[in-house]
């Protein structure tokens, strides 16, 4: 239906968003609605885009259909910090040393038993966290190396039994709750340490021969009681837990790739939900349809993420320097503007954006990630008006631009600063008022003359166009952005 329809009209994904010119044209928008309507019949208006919706007689800004969990919070705080912690801040070469590597359990023990991050402050890292602007955090509880930050009652890999000798996991949920933070508990499905897991394509002993005879009989049943023993445990012990974050599932990837028999997905969810209900699970269980957001990781979406036609909620992934773990000599780090750009972006295509850092081995988030984390927050302290509780835009922004959107107020976010000038097509009668958002400093606007033709100092303009008037000086901020007022 919605396919046949679409192709009567021709209608692409790029006209979710309707131009201003094309709000004029009543008779393609009541065709388009009709379009969009049918697209989703269990979709909600609600939130800013049904605000819009009100106002603006229509809207194209795609409305995720409602899942089990509350994503209502999600959406409006845009911005998280991912946390990847564990013995392989040690070896400080990604997370993924061991499998690299191909390190033997007996050659990464030495990790274990130097395990000591003396300086471990929570409340430190929460304030940092918070400084920057981001509204929820989620730690790796467990990563694919199997050794547990918290004091789980079914293993001894756990940080207890190194010399730092406590669970991280209770002063960690604690200091970000203070904060007024959520937090979420990233949980490895895969576990390289675990006796029972089987010996995979993806294991770190996968070409060790020797090894995978001696344990060809692993069973993943006992593994699987593992898992879902543990996960009760993260979900019982720690209070409410805004985000269960599980990784990862690769049914088809490699031998004895693991989807969601191997960690009975379904039971494992129906535990979440019993336990923590509303809580949001991720997409990486292999359970298709069941995942409160999709998770792209270390790319930006072209556009808002969609499964099956849907639009979903989403939330991008993204790393300071390429390594979610510690990784001391790794130099591809991000600057911060770029950072800040990804966020903008995320955002204009109506997603979070969850950004990593990797804490070291003495337990602290080293001096370039501090420093980009600051320099984050010196823009969202000043912007977050542009992010938190924002959307995707129907407008089209221009050129090295994106829009963000929060009822009537637009912002235009500039990634290139032009010269005197920003042309907003179909903007003309549309906007009450402008102003840069980091000094709350007006932005003249000016109706063009649609007859006025190019000469000496008089440019050509072009009928229905706005024209912002800017400094010839950018403002010294990661990325300046405009605060439009709509005209009711
Ligand atoms: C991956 C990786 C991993 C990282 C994660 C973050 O799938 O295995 O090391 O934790 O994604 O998205």
């Amino acid at each position: 239906m919605r396919q046949s329809i679409g192709a009567l009209f021709s209608l692409s994904r790029d006209r979710w968003r309707m131009s201003p010119t094309r709000f004029c044209d009543r008779q393609r928008s009541a065709r388009i609605a009709a379009v969009w309507w049918s697209w989703g019949t269990s979709r909600v208006a609600g939130t800013a885009c049904g605000v819009l919706r009100e106002r603006w007689g229509q809207t194209m800004v795609p409305q995720p259909a409602p899942t089990a969990g509350d994503t209502a919070w999600f959406v409006h705080d845009r911005f998280g910090l991912f946390i990847h912690w564990g013995l392989y801040a040690l070896p400080a070469r990604h997370e993924w040393v061991k499998q690299r590597e191909r390190i033997r359990d007996e050659e990464y023990q030495p990790y274990f038993d130097h395990f000591e991050p003396d300086l471990y402050d929570p409340v430190a890292w929460a304030r940092a966290t918070k400084a920057a602007g981001m509204r929820y955090v989620v730690l790796t509880t467990k990563h694919h190396e199997g050794f547990c930050l918290w004091d789980s009652a079914l293993t001894d890999y756990k940080a207890p039994n190194t010399p730092i000798g406590k669970d991280l996991l209770r002063p960690f949920v604690e200091a970000f709750r203070a904060e007024g933070l959520r937090v979420g508990f990233y949980h490895s499905l895969i576990d390289w340490h675990h006796p029972a897991f089987p010996v995979d394509g993806v294991h770190s002993q996968r070409d060790d021969e020797a090894f995978k005879a001696a344990h060809a009989g692993r069973d993943i049943a006992r593994y699987r009681e593992y898992l879902h023993g543990q996960v009760r445990e993260l979900l019982t012990d720690y209070g409410p837990i805004d985000i269960i974050w599980f990784d990862f599932s690769y049914p088809d990837r490699t031998w004895g790739g693991k989807g969601r028999d191997d960690w009975g997905s379904e039971a494992l969810l129906k535990l979440v939900r019993e336990l923590q209900p509303g809580i949001i699970v991720n997409d990486r269980l292999d359970l298709p349809g069941s995942a409160d957001i999709l998770t792209p990781e270390q790319y930006q979406p072209r556009g808002w993420m969609e499964r099956d036609g849907q639009p979903v909620v989403w939330e991008a992934c993204q790393t300071l320097n390429g390594s979610w773990g510690y990784d001391r000599d790794n130099l591809d780090w991000k600057t911060p503007d770029l950072l800040v750009r990804l966020l903008i972006d995320s955002v204009a295509k109506g997603g979070n954006l969850l950004l990593n850092v990797g804490p070291n081995g003495r337990g602290e988030f080293e001096p370039r990630a501090a420093a980009t984390l600051a320099a984050i927050g010196a823009w969202t302290r000043l912007h977050g008006r542009a992010i938190y509780g924002c959307t995707a835009s129907d407008f089209t922004p221009p050129p090295d631009c994106r829009f963000t959107q929060h009822g009537n107020r637009l912002y235009l976010h500039l990634f290139a600063w032009p010269f005197r000038h920003v042309h907003l097509d179909g903007f003309a009668g549309r906007v009450a008022y402008a102003q840069l958002l980091s000094d709350a400093s007006e932005i003249k606007l000016r109706e063009n003359d649609p007859h006025q033709q190019a000469q000496n100092t008089a440019m050509r303009e072009v009928a229905g166009t706005l024209t912002l008037e800017l400094p010839i000086v950018r403002p010294d901020v990661l990325v300046p952005v405009i605060e439009i007022f709509l005209k009711d």
